[in-house]
Formats: structure tokens, C-alpha cells, sequence
């Protein structure tokens, strides 16, 4: 399994002061009010990859370069723990329908898997390299993606080999759905993701993952899954509780995944489970918004203590979206968080679903991934939905 490439030496670029920043949220109580650790007249020094200081802009150290803000909000980079962009083709067609009517099922994801068997590597790439390219310039940072399009030993390492080429933060997602080929035999497939096409896989991938779902995988073939992944050094999260009511979440726990994914049908116990572990919530409102489903209930989670990150799922059947800023006024409109909670659940929440503290948030160490927004507050993500905020972006202290 292979873990995030060790970032460029301290030394890669000369130190830069951004400030006259307006508001900063640094998401480290220790440097500002409350649980964002917000700033205001803020200015952070970078050098090299990493943020060197923060503080109040009247006591700015000097620096190589100076960036003034010009009174701008901001932010660290989104971390969208979440997505599957590994695909070729779209499913315009299964939207147009869904909007008339038709309800989502997993069956559907069977179209990008046709579509992806029959792409070349150079298509797969550059589909890779747009969507990630896109969310760069809405902010995010660290992105995550999966296989889960090929369902062939040789399909989905190269899937992983793609994603890898990609960014750091790669699933394996073999067990996505049982593909028409083993239709009649899915213990078979299911012997197949964890016996030759993990072999396949597993040097590509830092996580594995499984659909666990009505019409995908059922709790004793998810568990089959992510433990004979584990065994690989994998670490398991999984995609629970999307559709219904089901058994990924408890397993999600059990085993000490991650994180569990969707998390949209859950019972108390449920609740419960996560709100006593390690294991992230991660919602993806994106998803909900294009199926047309109820929303997971973000405010239960957090009253009950459970840790929620906010991702986008960007793929093309359920969720084509890559704005995190787009997920975050949903979860403030439709899933009852606040502001502040969404923001941190859109930066430090996804770095806890990847187990990273180097990102997420702003602080002397971490990587330095920031986000100026045209606003003069991180509010104004959720207070004006639809509109490109994003001013600017440095990921690991280059400027995009
Ligand atoms: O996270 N739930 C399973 N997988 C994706 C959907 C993939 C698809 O429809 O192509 C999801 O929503
Ligand atoms: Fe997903």
C-alpha cells in the first residue's frame, strides 16, 4: 500500500506573506475563536510547502514576497475525501429521466463501467486530470478518488495506476458492484476482489472500499472485502447506509474504518456506533441533491458527538458535482449545520476521513493549502450558494 508522497524540501519557494486577510480561519482553536481558531486582520507566512506562521498582520514577520489579501476571507483548502472520477462518458440520459421521475439504483453505475472497459489510458487521464483540475480552482487541496469503473483485474489496477498518477489519496473500489459478467455468481466476483484482483490493486492503493447496498454487496461479502483488504494493508472505508437501512455502518465501526460514507438511513444505534469511534461520517449531500433522496441528518450526528466530514462523491451518476463550496450551502440548508460546522467538516473533517493532520487546517507545520474568497467572510460559502467565491488557491505553497 502506499502512503502520501513526501512533499517538495522546506526550501522549494522563497516565503510569502499573504496578508491583509480580512477573516482567517485557521481551524486551530489555539490560534482563534472558537472551534475554527478565526482570526480577524489575519496574515500567514509560507515557505516552501508548508505555512510557517499565523498571527495578526500588525505583527507580521518579514517575508521574500507580500501578498496583500485586500481584506479578503480566508480559508484552508477543501479536502474532498470523496469522489470517483476514474470514468469515461457521462449518464446525461439517466439524470433526464431521474428528473422526470425515475428513482436512482445502484444498477446504473453498469453504464460507466461499459464506458470506462472500452476507454483508452490517455482518456482516462485526461477525465482525471480536468475534474481535478476543476475542484483545484474551487479550492480543493487534497482529493481522494477511486477505482470502482472496471470491475476486471486488469481494469481496475488500471483504474488505481491512473488515479495514482493523479493524487496521493487512491481507493480501491473492486467491489463497487458485481458487474454483468458474474450476474449468476457474485460469490465468485466476490472471490475475485479479494483474491487476484487485490493482488492487482493493492500495491496502487492506500484504502479499500465497498459498496455496501441493496443491489451491491450485503454485510458478510462487504466484510470479506475489506478485511482481505486490511489484510493488504489497506485501510477500509466504506459506502454505508446510502439507499437504506443495512449493516455498512456497523461494520464501518467494527472494523475501524475510516470512515462511513452516505450515511444517510441511520438508526440510533447506528448513531451511536459512530459517535463512539474513530470512524468519520462522511456526507455527501451532492448525492442526495441529484437522486432526489432525503438528506442525511448532519445535526444528529453532531449532537450525538460523531466527527462529519462534507464531500462531493463527484462521479458521474449520482453526484456530478466537484464543488465542495456547493456541498457546503447544502449541508447548511438542507442538513441543519451551521456555517462554521460546515466549513470545518468540508477541511478538517475530510483530513480526519483520510487520517491526515498536514492538511485541513492552517497552522505553523501544516501544509500550506489555502483559499482567498471574494467575500469578507467563510459565511458567505453557504449565504451565497451558486457563486464562485474562490478567489484564489496555494496548494502546498504554489500559487494555482
Ligand atoms: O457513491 N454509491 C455508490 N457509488 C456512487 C455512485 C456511483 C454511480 O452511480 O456511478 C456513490 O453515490
Ligand atoms: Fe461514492
Amino acid at each position: 500500500a502506499s502512503v502520501p508522497a513526501p512533499t517538495a524540501p522546506h526550501s522549494a519557494a522563497p516565503a510569502t506573506l499573504v496578508t491583509n486577510i480580512g477573516s482567517l480561519a485557521t481551524n486551530d482553536p489555539a490560534l482563534g475563536e472558537g472551534p475554527l481558531g478565526l482570526l480577524a486582520d489575519a496574515a500567514v507566512v509560507l515557505d516552501g510547502d508548508r505555512v510557517a506562521w499565523v498571527g495578526r498582520a500588525a505583527d507580521a514577520p518579514a517575508a521574500d514576497a507580500v501578498h496583500d489579501a485586500g481584506g479578503r476571507a480566508a480559508v484552508p483548502g477543501f479536502v474532498d475525501s470523496h469522489s470517483h472520477l476514474v470514468f469515461a462518458g457521462d449518464r446525461t440520459e439517466e439524470f433526464r429521466a431521474r428528473m422526470s421521475g425515475r428513482p436512482y439504483a445502484a444498477g446504473g453505475i453498469r453504464t460507466t463501467v461499459a464506458a470506462t472497459r472500452a476507454a483508452g489510458d490517455e482518456q482516462l487521464h485526461a477525465t482525471v486530470a480536468r475534474h481535478t483540475a476543476e475542484a483545484l480552482r474551487q479550492g480543493t487541496t487534497v482529493l481522494e478518488t477511486k477505482s470502482g469503473y472496471g470491475l476486471t483485474v486488469e481494469d481496475e489496477a488500471r483504474s488505481l495506476r491512473v488515479a495514482a498518477a493523479h493524487t496521493d489519496e487512491v481507493t480501491y473500489l473492486g467491489a463497487h458492484v458485481v458487474p454483468p459478467e458474474y450476474e449468476d455468481d457474485p460469490a465468485g466476483y466476490v472471490d475475485l476482489v479479494t483474491g487476484p484482483m487485490l493482488d492487482a490493486c493493492a500495491p496502487h492503493a492506500r484504502w479499500v472500499d465497498v459498496f455496501c447496498e441493496r443491489g451491491a454487496f450485503d454485510g458478510d461479502q462487504a466484510r470479506a472485502v475489506l478485511t482481505a483488504g486490511a489484510a493488504r494493508g489497506l485501510v477500509p472505508r466504506v459506502h454505508a447506509n446510502q439507499l437504506h437501512h443495512g449493516p455498512g455502518v456497523q461494520l464501518a465501526v467494527e472494523l475501524e474504518a475510516a470512515s462511513a460514507d452516505h450515511c444517510t438511513h441511520l438508526t440510533d444505534a447506528d448513531v451511536d456506533a459512530l459517535a463512539n469511534s474513530r470512524t468519520v461520517a462522511t456526507l455527501l449531500p451532492g448525492a442526495e441533491f441529484s437522486t432526489r433522496s432525503p438528506y442525511p441528518d448532519a445535526r444528529r450526528l453532531l449532537d450525538a458527538g460523531a466527527t462529519v466530514a462534507l464531500s462531493t462523491d463527484c462521479n458521474p451518476g449520482s453526484s456530478y458535482t466537484s464543488s465542495m463550496a456547493f456541498c457546503i450551502a447544502l449541508a447548511v440548508r438542507e442538513m441543519r449545520m451551521t456555517p462554521d460546522e460546515a466549513l470545518w467538516s468540508a477541511t478538517a473533517g475530510g483530513a480526519a476521513a483520510l487520517r491526515r493532520t498536514d492538511v485541513g487546517r492552517i497552522t505553523p507545520g501544516a501544509r500550506a493549502d489555502l483559499v482567498l474568497l471574494d467575500a469578507p467572510s467563510h459565511v458567505h460559502l453557504a449565504y451565497r450558494p451558486g457563486v464562485p467565491l474562490v478567489h484564489g488557491v496555494w496548494r502546498a505553497g504554489r500559487p494555482v
